[in-house]
C-alpha cells in the first residue's frame, strides 16, 4: 500500500493552477482549484506526510475512491484542418483555397489524392474580380468504419461525406450557417459541427447523416473538442465574450461556460507586459489524461495609447489552461493559469511562461502521454514545444515551411507531428525524440505539397500569405515576429477592439468583401488605396515596406488584391435567400429608405466617395458628424490629416458600409455601440421613431 501511493507521487501528476502533486485533496476531488484552497491543500498534504502512520490509510482511502479521479479514458478528439487515418499511414487536409481535400501517404510522403469538393476548382469572377471559393473546407473528421470523412464547408453552409476510399464526395448535409468546426466521437458514431455564423452546434448520427440535434451557443463559436471520456463538448468562443462553452453530450445541451478574462495591465504600467482582450480563440484542446483544457490565443491591448502603441505593445500571444475542481469540468471551469509571454526574461513569473516571441497560436498537438504540448503559430509561422506539466517552453521550431499554419497533429507514436500550412498548401513533418537530455523536435525532410496545382491566382496567394504572416525573417512586415495584419483583421475581419490611436478611439473595420466598393478609407477617410496600408506596416507592425520602393511595391500590391478581391462576406444567418424579407424586415427596409439612405445609399450603403469616383483626396469628400464624435474623457478624437496633408476635424466621419453589419459589433468609429440596436437607438436619423420602428430597423441591417 505504501509503495502504491509512492506510484502515485511519482507520476508527479502536476494539478494545474496548484503546483503539486497528487495528494489525498486530489482523490476525494473535493479541493476546487483556487489559490487559498491550493494553500489549505498544501497544508493538508505536509501534516498528513508528517504521520507516517497514517500513510496506509490514505492509501487504501485512495485505492477506494480513485475511480473518480482517474484521468478521463480515451484519446481526446480535436476538430482540425488535418486528421490521421487510425492506421497512422494517411493524412488528410484541407484546402480551404482550393475547394478540395487531399489525402497524403505518409509512407511515401507524397500527395496520394486530391479530391474536389464541388464541380469545378474555384476560379476568378470575370464580372466581379473576386476569388471566392464556393464551399471552403475548413475541418475534417474521419470515421474508419466504414471510411468515411466529415468536412465543415465554411462557405457551402453543410458537412461534405466523403467515402475516403473510393474517394469521391458522396453526399453534402446541410447545416447551421458557416460550420468551422467537425468532431467524431472515437467509435465514429456521431459527428458534431460548429456553425459560426449561426452560433449553433449541430450533431450528426453518422448512421443515417441525418442533423439530430442543435443547440445554440453564444455568437461566433469556432473550435470544438470532445474530452477522452466523450462525456464534454468544448466549443470555443472566438471573439467577443471569449471563452469555452461546455455542452454536454448525453443531454446534448449546455452545461457551462467558462470565461477567458482580459488580462490587466502589470501593476508597474509597462505596456511590454502581456495585457489586454482575449481574442482569437479558435481551439480547445484537452491534455490526455489530466482535467486540463489547453486553450491558445491572443490579447490585445485596448490599454495602450498611440504612440507607446507599436508592434510590440499591441498583441501578445497567451494559452490559457482550464480546470476545475476535482471531477470535472461541466460548468465549473475555472481559467487557472494563463502562459504569457513575458519580455524581461528577469521578471519571469512562477506560473509558466514562453521566453520567445512568437504570432497568432492557433492549434496544438500532446503527445499522446500528454507530457509535451506543441503549439502552432499560425502567424511567426513556427512551434513552440512546451512541458506540458510546468508550463514552460523548452524550444522553439522556426524556420518551418509553411505560412498560415492552421492545425497541427501528432501521431500515435509520439514521434512526428504534422502542420499545416493554409496559404502555403502544404504539411511540414516534424520528428519528434526523446533522450537523456529532453525533448527535441525539429523539421523533418522538405514539406509536402497538398495540391496537384493551386487555382488561386498567383498575386492573390502571395497577398494572402503577406496577410497573415509576421514571419520577419521573410518579409519586411513586422519586426521580431510580431504582428500581421491578420492580428487585427482576424479571417480578414474585425477584431472588435477599440485601439487608441493618434486620431482618436477606432474599433477595427472589417475588410469583409474588400473597400473597392466603398470608398475611402479609414473611419474619416484618411486614405484612398490599400497600398498606402506600407504606413500602418511601419507605424503599428514594426514593418519596413515602402510603397516608393519599386522592389517592395509588387508585395504591397498582392496584399491589397488580396484585400480586395479574396476576403468574403459573412454570410448572413437572418436571410433565407429563397424567402426574401419578412414583414419586420420589410418594413425596416421603407424606414431606411426614408431616413438612412441619403448617407448610406446604393448596394454598399455608403456615400464615401460620392461625385469623386477616382477617390481624389484632393477633390471632394463627404463626411459628416453623425453626434458619436467622442468629446471628453482620457482618450478623445483628435482633429488629423489625411494621406495629403489635408485636415480632418475631430468629429468629422466617413460612412462606413452596412454590408455584413450583422456581424461587425461593437459600431461605431470607437466601438461605443455593441449592439445594432444601440447604435439605432443612438442614431440622430432614427430619433423619434417608434421603438418597433427601430427594432424593424434593425431586423433590416441584420438582413444586409
Ligand atoms: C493594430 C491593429 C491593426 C493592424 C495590425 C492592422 N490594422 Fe487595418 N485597421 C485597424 C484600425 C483600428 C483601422 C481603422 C483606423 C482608422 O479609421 O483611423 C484599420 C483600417 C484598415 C483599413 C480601412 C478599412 C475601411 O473600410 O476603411 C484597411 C484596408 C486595413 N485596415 C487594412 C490593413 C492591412 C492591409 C494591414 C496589414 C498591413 C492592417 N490593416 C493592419 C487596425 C489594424
Ligand atoms: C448624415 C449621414 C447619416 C445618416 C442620415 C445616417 N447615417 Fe448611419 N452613419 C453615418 C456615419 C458618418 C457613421 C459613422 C459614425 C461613427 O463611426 O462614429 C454611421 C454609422 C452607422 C452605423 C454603425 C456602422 C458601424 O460599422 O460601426 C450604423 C449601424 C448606421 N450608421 C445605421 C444608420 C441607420 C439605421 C440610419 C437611419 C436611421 C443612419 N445610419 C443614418 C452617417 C449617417
Amino acid at each position: 500500500l505504501i509503495s502504491a501511493v509512492d506510484d502515485m507521487r511519482v507520476k508527479e501528476t502536476l494539478v494545474a493552477g496548484c503546483d503539486r502533486k497528487w495528494s489525498v485533496g486530489d482523490c476525494f476531488g473535493f479541493w476546487p482549484r483556487n489559490d487559498s484552497h491550493c494553500e489549505e491543500a498544501h497544508r493538508a498534504d505536509e501534516a498528513i506526510h508528517r504521520l507516517p502512520w497514517i500513510t496506509p490509510l490514505v492509501a487504501l482511502a485512495c485505492a477506494a475512491i480513485c475511480a473518480s479521479c482517474a484521468p478521463a479514458s480515451g484519446a481526446p478528439q480535436v476538430s482540425r484542418s488535418l486528421a490521421l487515418s487510425a492506421d497512422g499511414r494517411s493524412l488528410w487536409v484541407v484546402n480551404t483555397e482550393s475547394d478540395s481535400i487531399s489525402q497524403i501517404d505518409l509512407t511515401t510522403g507524397t500527395l496520394a489524392r486530391e479530391i474536389l469538393l464541388g464541380s469545378s476548382p474555384p476560379a476568378v469572377d470575370p464580372h466581379t474580380g473576386r476569388y471566392e471559393p464556393a464551399i471552403r473546407p475548413r475541418a475534417i473528421a474521419l470515421v474508419d468504419s466504414p471510411g468515411k470523412a466529415y468536412v465543415a464547408a465554411q462557405a457551402a453552409n453543410a458537412v461534405f461525406v466523403i467515402d475516403t476510399h473510393a474517394g469521391v464526395v458522396t453526399h453534402a448535409i446541410p447545416t447551421g450557417v458557416e460550420p468551422t468546426a467537425v468532431v467524431a466521437t472515437r467509435d465514429g458514431g456521431a459527428v458534431y459541427v460548429v456553425n459560426h455564423e449561426s452560433a449553433t452546434v449541430q450533431k450528426i448520427d453518422t448512421a443515417t447523416d441525418a442533423v439530430i440535434g442543435t443547440v445554440a451557443v453564444s455568437e461566433h463559436p469556432w473550435g470544438a473538442a470532445l474530452r477522452g471520456d466523450e462525456a464534454d463538448l468544448y466549443v470555443t468562443q472566438w471573439m467577443v465574450n471569449p471563452g469555452v462553452t461546455i455542452i454536454s453530450t448525453a443531454s446534448f445541451a449546455v452545461v457551462g461556460f467558462t470565461p477567458l478574462v482580459d488580462q490587466p495591465l502589470d501593476a508597474s504600467q509597462n505596456p511590454q507586459f502581456p495585457n489586454g482582450q482575449v481574442r482569437a480563440v479558435y481551439a480547445v484542446v484537452p491534455r490526455p489524461g489530466v482535467e486540463e483544457l489547453w486553450v491558445p490565443h491572443e490579447l490585445h491591448s485596448n490599454n495602450t495609447p498611440e504612440p507607446a502603441l507599436a508592434f510590440n505593445t499591441a498583441a501578445f500571444p497567451a494559452v490559457s489552461r482550464i480546470s476545475a475542481g476535482g471531477v470535472g469540468l461541466s460548468g465549473t471551469g475555472v481559467v487557472d493559469n494563463r502562459i504569457l509571454f513575458q519580455p524581461p526574461l528577469s521578471l519571469l513569473g512562477p506560473k509558466g511562461y514562453f521566453i520567445d516571441v512568437v504570432s497568432g497560436p492557433r492549434d496544438l498537438a500532446f503527445t499522446p502521454d500528454g507530457s509535451v504540448a506543441l503549439m502552432a503559430n499560425a502567424q511567426s509561422e513556427d512551434v513552440m514545444v512546451f512541458d506540458a506539466n510546468s508550463g514552460y517552453e523548452i524550444s522553439l521550431v522556426r524556420p518551418t515551411p509553411s505560412g498560415l499554419i492552421e492545425g497541427i497533429v501528432v501521431d500515435a507514436t509520439g514521434t512526428h507531428a504534422y502542420l499545416h500550412g493554409r496559404s502555403t498548401h502544404n504539411v511540414t513533418v516534424l520528428a519528434i525524440a526523446t533522450d537523456a537530455t529532453g525533448v527535441h523536435v525539429e523539421v523533418e525532410g522538405s514539406p509536402i505539397e497538398c495540391l496537384a496545382s493551386d487555382p488561386m491566382p498567383s498575386n492573390l496567394r502571395a497577398g494572402m500569405r503577406l496577410f497573415y504572416s509576421a514571419n520577419s525573417a521573410l518579409f519586411p512586415i513586422t519586426n521580431n515576429f510580431w504582428i500581421t495584419c491578420s492580428t487585427c483583421h482576424p479571417e480578414g475581419q474585425t477584431d472588435a477592439v477599440t485601439w487608441r490611436l493618434l486620431q482618436g478611439p477606432r474599433d477595427t473595420p472589417s475588410l469583409a468583401g474588400g473597400t473597392s466598393q466603398t470608398g475611402f478609407l479609414m473611419r474619416q477617410a484618411l486614405r484612398n488605396s490599400v497600398v498606402q496600408f506600407d504606413e500602418t506596416i511601419r507605424a503599428l507592425q514594426g514593418g519596413s515596406y515602402q510603397r516608393d520602393n519599386a522592389d517592395q511595391l509588387p508585395g504591397l500590391e498582392a496584399l491589397a488584391d488580396f484585400v480586395n478581391d479574396a476576403i468574403p462576406l459573412p454570410q448572413n444567418p437572418n436571410l433565407d435567400p429563397g424567402r426574401g424579407l419578412d414583414a419586420s424586415q420589410a418594413h425596416g427596409q421603407e424606414l431606411f429608405s426614408q431616413h438612412c439612405a441619403t448617407c448610406h445609399p446604393g448596394a454598399w450603403y455608403t456615400d464615401s466617395g460620392q461625385g469623386n469616383p477616382s477617390l481624389n483626396l484632393a477633390g471632394p469628400v463627404t463626411l459628416h458628424d453623425v453626434g458619436t464624435c467622442v468629446t471628453s474623457g482620457p482618450y478623445p478624437d483628435q482633429p488629423s490629416t489625411d494621406e495629403a496633408g489635408d485636415p480632418r476635424a475631430a468629429c468629422q466621419f466617413n460612412t462606413p458600409t452596412l454590408r455584413g453589419v450583422f456581424a461587425t459589433d461593437p459600431y461605431f468609429h470607437d466601438g461605443s455601440a455593441p449592439t445594432l440596436a444601440d447604435a439605432v437607438s443612438r442614431d440622430l436619423a432614427a430619433a423619434g421613431l417608434s421603438s418597433q420602428d427601430q427594432a424593424d430597423l434593425v431586423a433590416f441591417l441584420k438582413t444586409l
